[in-house]
């Protein structure tokens, strides 16, 4: 069985094509659910935690055991739900998919746990949002398959447990550092997503054009990679973009040339940039003379949430090695003035070597 839970928008990058969240459309698209990978072999990318993990469900499978609780983190779009569900597939069982703000009460998540079967996974996205009251009789939930249950009022109240199926929790998050830490104590197996390299998104992007019959050549593919912020659910999206600016002016076919041309029209610039990682690189640099500078100075200054900065922009930009933290706050190295062709002062920090 496949839930999904209703999702929350963030209305100030929605628009963004570059958006690493999910958005309405990349989960009820049908065409979305086809592209995920069902299986550990088709999984691109994310090496050590695909070995590692195949490890660990083959051994439960032996023992004939739920595999421990995962807690995954990463940036937002590296595949965290479509490995749970692989997860699920893999140890045979079944996935009920539900995110941290969905649950409010202790009685949802006891509706949650006692409908779960032997084994099977729950896979609660954006698990630092659980509330206090929930997270707390989720401690004995993970820990000894057991729900306490207050039942009455006052001097009369008393507690009842209540067995459950032995099962494993996924829970997946942007911010580990936000969870309490019984609660991450509680995890046996914690993974970070790291974001994918240009030849790995371009394999995504390459396996996916297969799937949606769009023809597309490497480098078409690679033009794609490239300007897809180390992600795969934006390297699809903008594959679906491409594919229209190929239909109508092109021959159809996803070529580099159509890439370059659709990407730029996108305003998408040739590593991934759009307008809201420009204004945050442009206002280091000219409000604040390359840094350092606090991120909450930074949010306000050019009128975003500090979340959104922190989640969406800073990742990517730090993978390329366009800004560094410092104690003192965010400094902008030459590497990101030389791709906003501003000349770089000379004190400023060095070219920093690019993870990508
Ligand atoms: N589609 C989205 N993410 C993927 C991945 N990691 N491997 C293959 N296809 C994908």
């Amino acid at each position: 069985m496949l839930e999904t839970s209703s999702f929350e928008f963030d209305a100030g990058s929605l628009d963004r094509l570059v958006n690493p969240k999910e958005t309405e459309l990349d989960t009820t698209d049908d065409i979305d659910l086809t592209l995920r990978p069902k299986t550990l072999s088709e999984y691109i990318g994310q090496d050590k935690v695909k070995e590692n993990m195949s490890v660990f469900i083959e051994a439960a499978k032996k023992r004939d055991e739920p595999l421990d609780h995962v807690l995954l983190y990463g940036p937002p779009g590296l595949g965290k739900t479509t490995l749970s569900c692989i997860i699920a597939h893999e140890m045979g069982v079944n996935i009920r998919i539900t995110s941290g703000p969905a649950i409010e009460k202790a009685g949802d998540l006891a509706a949650l746990l006692t409908n779960l079967n032997q084994n099977d996974v729950l896979f609660i996205d954006e698990i630092h949002r659980l509330n206090r009251q929930v997270e707390e009789i989720m401690y004995p939930a993970l820990e000894d398959y057991a729900l306490d249950i207050i039942v009455g009022k006052g001097p009369a109240a008393r507690s009842i447990r209540l067995d459950l199926p032995k099962f494993t929790l996924i829970g997946a998050t942007t911010r580990a550092g936000q969870l309490s830490a019984p609660l991450r104590d509680r995890f046996g197996v914690i993974m970070r997503l790291e974001l994918y390299s240009f030849e790995q998104l371009t394999d995504i992007v390459l396996r996916s054009s297969v799937i949606l019959r769009i023809p597309c050549d490497k480098k078409g593919a690679f033009e794609i990679a490239k300007r897809s912020r180390g992600t795969p659910r934006i390297a699809n999206r903008l594959l679906k973009r491409v594919r229209d600016f190929a239909e109508v002016l092109g021959s159809g076919k996803v070529s580099e040339d159509i890439a370059k041309i659709a990407l730029d029209r996108l305003e998408i610039d040739s590593l991934g940039l759009d307008g809201m990682d420009k204004r945050f690189l442009e206002m280091i640099i000219k409000g604040y003379g390359g840094g350092p500078v606090g991120l909450e100075t930074l949010a306000s200054a050019i009128g975003e949430e500090s979340i959104t900065l922190e989640d969406v922009c800073e990742p990517y930009l730090m993978q390329l090695g366009f800004i560094s933290r410092t104690p003192r706050g965010r400094c902008v190295t030459a590497l990101a003035y030389n791709h906003l062709g501003i000349t770089a002062p000379a004190n400023v920090n060095p070219a920093q070597i690019s993870l990508l």
